[in-house]
C-alpha cells in the first residue's frame, strides 16, 4: 500500500512544520511519540531543555547532554533545530539577576552574565541550528511602557534586546536570530512590536525574523487580526514564522476569563465538559479553527518560513497545567493516544 501522507510531506513547499518535543521523546523513554514526530515534522523546537534554567542552572554549570539529543535527534530524523531560548523572564535561576554581594546585579555584571551564556550556548550549537529565539517574551501587555518590566530591562535598560542579538550575532554569525513574543495580533501589542523591531533594524541591530507564538483559542482571535499580524511584519522584510501554535478548546481563556481561571482553581472542574475526551461536534470545530488558520498561512506562505506546533499530542500539553493546574485541554493535532483528530486530517487534506 501507497505510504499514507504526512505533513512534512504536505506542507514541503510552503513552509517548515515543527513541533515542540520534550526530554522523554529524545532519550529513548517515549519512542512511540519519537517516531510519530519524526515522520511528522521538518522542524523541532526543545519545549524546555534550552531554556536558561535547564541548560545553565549554576553559574559555571552547563547542562548540554540533554540538548545535545535533540541535535541528534534531529540529524537522525532529517530534522532542523530552532534554538528556543536565550533571553527571558521566565525560567531563568535566580542567580542570573544577583550580584556576588547577594544584592541585586548591576548592569554591567548583567551584561556580562548575558554575553558569556549566549556564547556557551550558541557558540555550543554554532552551525547546527537554523536559528534563535533570541529573545522572548519582552513586550508588556498593556500600560504606558512598550516592554515588559523585567528584571532584564529593570537592570540592564531598554537597549538589552540590541545587547543580546548582538551577542547570538557573534556567537553564530549564520543562525536566523529572532524575536518572540504571544498575543502579537492583539492590535496594541502587535503596534508595540512593530514599533520596538523597527527601531532595531534603525540601529542595525542584527535581526532576521518574528515569531508570533501563536497560542489560540477556539474563538479567536479573528483570522483576520492573524493575517494583519504576518502582513505588517513581513512588511518590515523579515521572516515571519508561527512558534508555539495550539488551540485551546476549553472555557475561561480570552479578555473576559472565567470565575476558575481567576480564581486559578486547581484541576477539571465543573466548567470543563471534555474531561472524558472531545466529543465530534467538538471536534469538527477544531478542525474548522485549524484549517481557517491554515487557509491564511497559505495565503502568505511566501511571507512564512515555518509553522511550529506547541506539542505533539494533548496528553503532554502544557495547556493541562495552564492556566490552571490539571486540567483535561485537547488543543494538539494527535489525541492522548497519539492518534490523529479530525483537526490533522483537515490540514492534511490541505484546503
Ligand atoms: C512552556 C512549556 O510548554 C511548559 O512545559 C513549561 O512548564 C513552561 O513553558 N511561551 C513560551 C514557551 O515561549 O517556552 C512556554 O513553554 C509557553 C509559553
Amino acid at each position: 500500500a501507497a505510504a499514507e501522507p504526512t505533513l512534512r510531506d504536505v506542507y514541503e513547499k510552503d513552509f517548515l512544520i515543527g513541533v515542540a518535543l520534550n526530554t522523554r521523546m529524545v532519550n529513548g523513554q517515549d519512542a512511540r511519540a519519537a517516531d510519530l514526530a519524526g515522520k511528522q515534522f521538518s522542524c523541532l523546537t526543545a519545549e524546555n531543555d534550552m531554556k536558561w534554567q535547564l541548560i545553565h542552572p549554576g553559574p559555571d554549570q552547563f547542562n548540554f547532554t540533554t540538548a545535545d539529543a535533540y541535535f541528534e535527534f534531529a540529524r537522525k530524523h532529517k530534522m532542523e533545530v530552532i534554538g528556543h531560548t536565550l533571553v527571558w523572564h521566565s525560567q531563568v535561576p535566580g542567580w542570573v539577576f544577583q550580584g556576588e554581594d547577594g544584592k541585586p546585579a548591576i548592569r554591567d555584571e548583567l551584561l556580562k552574565r548575558m554575553k558569556d551564556h549566549i556564547h556557551a550556548v550558541a557558540g555550543r550549537y554554532k552551525g547546527k541550528v537554523r536559528g534563535w529565539d533570541v529573545v522572548n517574551e519582552a513586550l508588556s501587555d498593556g500600560g504606558p511602557d512598550i516592554l515588559r518590566d523585567s528584571p532584564w530591562r529593570k537592570i540592564i535598560g531598554d537597549d538589552f534586546l540590541d545587547h543580546a542579538f548582538r551577542f547570538a550575532k557573534e556567537a553564530d554569525p549564520k543562525a536566523e536570530l529572532y524575536y518572540n513574543d504571544y498575543s502579537l495580533e492583539n492590535p496594541r501589542k502587535r503596534e508595540n512590536c512593530v514599533k520596538l523591531v523597527k527601531g532595531m533594524l534603525e540601529r542595525k541591530v542584527p535581526i532576521d525574523g518574528i515569531g508570533t507564538q501563536s497560542h489560540f483559542q477556539l474563538n479567536g482571535p479573528p483570522v483576520e487580526e492573524i493575517e494583519k499580524t504576518i502582513k505588517e511584519f513581513a512588511a518590515l522584510g523579515l521572516k515571519v514564522m508561527i512558534t508555539e501554535l495550539d488551540v485551546d478548546v476549553l472555557p475561561g481563556r480570552g479578555p473576559q476569563g472565567n470565575a476558575d481561571v481567576n480564581r486559578r482553581e486547581q484541576g477539571d472542574s465543573t466548567t470543563n465538559p471534555y474531561t472524558k475526551g472531545l466529543p465530534a461536534d467538538m471536534q469538527e470545530k477544531l478542525a474548522k479553527r485549524y484549517a481557517e488558520i491554515f487557509d491564511v498561512y497559505l495565503k502568505h506562505r511566501k511571507s512564512i518560513s515555518r509553522v511550529t506546533f506547541w506539542g505533539l499530542g494533548d496528553g503532554q500539553t502544557w495547556l493541562n497545567g495552564f492556566p490552571i493546574r490539571g486540567r483535561t485541554n485537547h488543543p494538539l493535532l494527535f489525541d492522548r493516544e497519539l492518534k490523529p483528530k479530525p483537526a490533522f486530517e483537515a490540514l492534511i487534506k490541505k484546503g
